[in-house]
C-alpha cells in the first residue's frame, strides 16, 4: 500500500526538555491509523510538527513521495494536509460559516460572497451529518456542535492527509456515529487518516493500524488484528494491567444527604431543558448521572452551582445540607461558599486560566486555605499544589509550568485537581476525564473515592462515558431528554444494559437483563 506520509527521525524539545526522540511514523492511503499514548506522550506535538505549528529540531517529512517541511498550518492546508486540533481554535463571536472559511472567504471583485460562503459551509457540515445552521454565532453553540464545526473546517481543505486529535471526545453517540461514517467515507476515498483517541474501544471500531508512543519514543506499530484491549493498555503504560477493576458490590445507604432536589425544572424561554428531577446525593456517596451529551446533565449541574444564564427559568426545590436554598439568588460565588465545586466540561471557557501556572490555577478555588487575611502564604500554597499534582498524576509535575504548555489531558487534570484542593462538600463533575488517559483516570477516581470515604464528600458525576459511570458511581441515575428515567446500582446492571437505557431502548435493556440473569444462574 502507498505511504502517503512518512516521517523519519523526528526530534523535538521545548526549552531544553526533549519530548520527541527520533520518531518514525507513516500513514498509508486509505487507512485509519490510530496514534495512541498516555497524556503527555507526545501525540499532539508530533502531529503539530507535521502541520508546521511547531518546528522540529530534526527529522524528515515526505508526503506523497515529496520531501516537505511546512512552516505554518496554512502551508500544510494548501498542500491538503489538515488537522482537527484537540484544543478548539474557533472565534466565538464569528459565525459558523466565517469560522470554517476564516482567512479565505470566497470573494468576487473584492466582495465577499456571503450567500455562497454559507451554502459551501452547509455542504461541508452536511457531509458530516450535521445540520448546524451556518449563520449561527459559534459562541452560542454547545461544545459538541463546536467540535463538529472544527471538523468541518479541517475537512473543507479537501485533505489527502487528515489528522484528528481526539475528535470524538465531546460528541454524543449519534454524533460519533456520523463521525465514523465520515471517517469511513474518507478512507474509501483514499485519504490517509491519523486518529488520536483515549477511548480505546474506538480503535477497534475504526482503525486499521495503530502506533503507540510512550514518553516521546515510538513503542511500536501494529495491525489492529494483532491486538486486544489489555495488550494495548500494556503497550501504552508499560505496565501489566490489573485483571479486574475493584468495585464494591454492596450498596450502603448514606446516613445523611448533602443535597436534595425536588421537582426541579429548567426552561430556556419556551424550551424545556429538564423537568421533574428528583435527586439526592448522600454524604460520602458518588451518584452517577448517565446520559447522552445534550440530555440536560450539564444544565442540571450548572443549576446546582448557580451558573445557568439568566435566560433560564428554574422551578423546584433545592435543599443543601438540610437547608432550603433560594435558587433565584444562587450564584457560583455563593455556591462555592457553601462548599459546592464544579468541574466543567468546557475547560477552555470556564475551567482554567491557560496563561497562568499550575500553582495559580490550583489555589484559585482553595484561596481560603492558603491565605491569612489577605496574605497568601507561599509555603502553604506550594504544599497544597504539590499534593494535588501527586493526586492527579500531573505530568510534568511542575507547579510553575504555564497551563497552556501542558498536554490536553494534563490540562484536564489541573481542572479536577483545583477542585479537589478546594475540599468541597459537594463536587459536581461534568465529563471529568474527557481526554484523560486510562491510567491517570484510575488514579483520579481513586483520589475522589478517598475524599468520599474519608471526608464524606458527596459527588454528582455527570457523564456520557458509561464505563466511567459503572466504575466510579455508587448509584446510577439515567437521564434522557431532560428526565430522570431510571435508578440503578452498578453491581446489578451491565454497561450494555445501561447503554440501552441511555438511548431509550427499553425492550433491549430488558432483554439484556434477562440474558444476564440466565448467565449468572448458569454460573
Ligand atoms: N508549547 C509547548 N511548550 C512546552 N512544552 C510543551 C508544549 N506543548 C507540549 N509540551 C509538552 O510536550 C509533551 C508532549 O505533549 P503532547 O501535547 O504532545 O501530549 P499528548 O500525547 O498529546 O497528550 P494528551 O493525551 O494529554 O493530549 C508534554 O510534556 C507537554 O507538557
Ligand atoms: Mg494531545
Amino acid at each position: 500500500m502507498d505511504e502517503v506520509v512518512k516521517m523519519t527521525n523526528i526530534s523535538k524539545s521545548f526549552g531544553g526538555v526533549q519530548v520527541l526522540y527520533d520518531v518514525n511514523f507513516d500513514v498509508r492511503a486509505g487507512e485509519v491509523h490510530a496514534l495512541l499514548g498516555e497524556n503527555g506522550a507526545g501525540k499532539s506535538v508530533l502531529m503539530k510538527t507535521l502541520m508546521g505549528v511547531h518546528r522540529p529540531d530534526s527529522g524528515d517529512y515526505v508526503i506523497s513521495g515529496k520531501k516537505v517541511r511546512f512552516n505554518n498550518p496554512t502551508e500544510a492546508q494548501r498542500n491538503r494536509v489538515s488537522m482537527v486540533y484537540q484544543e478548539f481554535g474557533l472565534v466565538k463571536y464569528l459565525t459558523v460559516a466565517e469560522n470554517i472559511f476564516m482567512g479565505r472567504l470566497p470573494s468576487r471583485r473584492g466582495m465577499i460572497r456571503w450567500g455562497y460562503t454559507r451554502q459551501r459551509a452547509a455542504e461541508v457540515l452536511k457531509s458530516l451529518g450535521s445540520d448546524i445552521p451556518p449563520a449561527t454565532v459559534v459562541g452560542d453553540l454547545k461544545v459538541a456542535d463546536q467540535q463538529e464545526v472544527e471538523i468541518a473546517r479541517a475537512l473543507s481543505y479537501d485533505p489527502v492527509v487528515f489528522v484528528m486529535d481526539e475528535p470524538s471526545a465531546a460528541l454524543s453517540y449519534d454524533e460519533i456515529g456520523h463521525l465514523y461514517e465520515l471517517v469511513n467515507t474518507l478512507r474509501d476515498q483514499g485519504v490517509a487518516i491519523v486518529y488520536i483517541t483515549h477511548k480505546l474501544n474506538e480503535v477497534f471500531d475504526i482503525a486499521n493500524r495503530c502506533t503507540v508512543i510512550r514518553d516521546g519514543h515510538i513503542e511500536g506499530t501494529y495491525d489492529i488484528s494483532e491486538l486486544d484491549l489489555s495488550m494495548l493498555v500494556e503497550k501504552m503504560t508499560g505496565k501489566q494491567v490489573s485483571a479486574q477493576i475493584v468495585r464494591e458490590d454492596t450498596y450502603k445507604k448514606p446516613k445523611a444527604n448533602i443535597i436534595e432536589l425536588h421537582g426541579l425544572e429548567a426552561r430556556e424561554r419556551d424550551k424545556e431543558i429538564y423537568s421533574g428531577v428528583n435527586l439526592r446525593v448522600g454524604k460520602g456517596e458518588i451518584v452517577g448521572v448517565a446520559g447522552q451529551i445534550g440530555a440536560g446533565k450539564t444544565e442540571l449541574g450548572k443549576t446546582i452551582f448557580g451558573a445557568l444564564p439568566k435566560t433560564f427559568t428554574i422551578k423546584g426545590e433545592m435543599i443543601f445540607d438540610g437547608e432550603g436554598i433560594d435558587l433565584k439568588k444562587l450564584s457560583p460565588s455563593s455556591a462555592k461558599k457553601m462548599g459546592i465545586g464544579f468541574v466543567t466540561e468546557d475547560r477552555q471557557a470556564e475551567g482554567i486560566v491557560a496563561e497562568q501556572s499550575v500553582l495559580f490555577n490550583t489555589i484559585l478555588p482553595a484561596f481560603h486555605r492558603v491565605t491569612r487575611g489577605f496574605v497568601i502564604i507561599g509555603r502553604m500554597a506550594r504544599d497544597l499544589v504539590r499534593g494535588v499534582i501527586k493526586d492527579v498524576a500531573l505530568r510534568p509535575p511542575e507547579p510553575n509550568r504555564l497551563v497552556k504548555f501542558l498536554s490536553g489531558g494534563n490540562q484536564q487534570k489541573v481542572v479536577i485537581g483545583k477542585w479537589l484542593a478546594a475540599e468541597s462538600r459537594l463536587l459536581i463533575l461534568d465529563e471529568p476525564t474527557r481526554g484523560v488517559d486510562v491510567g491517570a483516570r484510575e488514579e483520579i477516581y481513586e483520589v475522589i473515592r478517598q475524599q468520599v470515604r474519608e471526608k464524606g464528600l458527596g459527588v454528582l458525576l455527570l457523564s456520557s462515558d458509561l464505563r466511567e459511570i459503572m466504575i466510579a458511581a455508587n448509584r446510577i441515575l439515567v437521564m434522557r431528554l431532560g428526565k430522570i428515567t431510571h435508578e440503578l446500582l452498578p453491581h446489578q446492571t451491565s454497561e450494555r444494559q445501561l447503554l440501552h437505557f441511555v438511548l431509550g431502548e427499553e425492550a433491549e435493556a430488558e432483554a439484556e437483563a434477562k440474558a444476564e440473569a440466565k448467565e449468572s444462574k448458569k454460573k
